[in-house]
């Protein structure tokens, strides 16, 4: 093989509610704890050579959960932006959200534009999932690509958010759950799927590593033979 290097790994993060009622915690703190991860994993990717990494933090079927809880994701998005962007600047990384996005509230809306603005030079990316569902994607896909008058495989794939993004190597799903709950449908098509008992709280930047080093290990035929 010429080169099995992964060029864009997602991460369904599953796992922070366990994680804190294994330490009878409140799920907040799960949440909290699951967001150091995910910036233990942004500073590594000045270390781990992946053009972009794409974190599914909240679906669109997510709005079902408390209303607490709901607030609760949405205060830590905010504070995430707002601490960590200067390290975005730095370590050039240019941040990017996929779903529908625009319908959050409005300040949420105000903080993304700038951050996305800010970080629009960056050459790794952190695409984030914000109220993201893949079956709503495919439908708006699948309208443009009809507007357009050209339903093809290629026109579909170029009106999804990820167009711009370089194909799904790898999807990474954390907490024993073996299921996609619509993340990244269309683009799962070839990808490889990595299911890991590790909740995500505890998943850190070496399992990601390890994660790599297998999938570059494996062969992938993409149906041929
Ligand atoms: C699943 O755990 C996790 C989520 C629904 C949200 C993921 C969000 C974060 C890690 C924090 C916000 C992200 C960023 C980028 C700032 P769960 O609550 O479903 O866990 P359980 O299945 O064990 O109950």
């Amino acid at each position: 093989m010429a080169d099995a290097r992964a060029r864009h790994v997602a991460i369904i993060m599953d796992g922070n509610g366990r994680w804190a009622k294994k330490r009878h915690l409140p799920r907040a703190m799960g949440h909290r704890k699951g967001v150091e991860a995910v910036r233990a994993l942004v500073r590594s990717l000045q270390s781990i050579e992946l053009e972009c990494l794409t974190l599914y933090a909240f679906s669109s079927e997510n709005w079902k959960r408390p209303e607490e809880e709901v607030d609760d994701l949405m205060d830590l998005m905010r504070r995430f932006i707002k601490s960590d962007l200067p390290e975005f600047l730095e370590h050039d990384v240019r941040l990017k959200i996929i779903g529908d996005w625009q319908s959050l509230e409005p300040d949420i809306v105000e903080m993304l534009e700038d951050a996305l603005r800010r970080t629009a030079d960056g050459t790794r990316t952190l695409a984030v999932a914000l109220n993201y569902g893949g079956q709503a994607e495919i439908v708006a896909a699948a309208r443009a690509a009809a507007e357009a008058g050209d339903i093809t495989e290629r026109s579909l794939a170029n009106h999804l958010y990820t167009a711009d993004l370089p194909p799904l190597d790898l999807l990474i799903r954390t907490s024993g759950e073996v299921r996609l709950s619509n993340f990244l449908l269309w683009q799962s098509a070839y990808a490889e799927m990595l299911f890991t008992d590790v909740l995500w709280p505890d998943f850190t930047p070496d399992h990601l590593r390890d994660a790599l080093d297998h999938f570059s290990g494996r062969e992938r035929r993409f149906g041929g033979r």
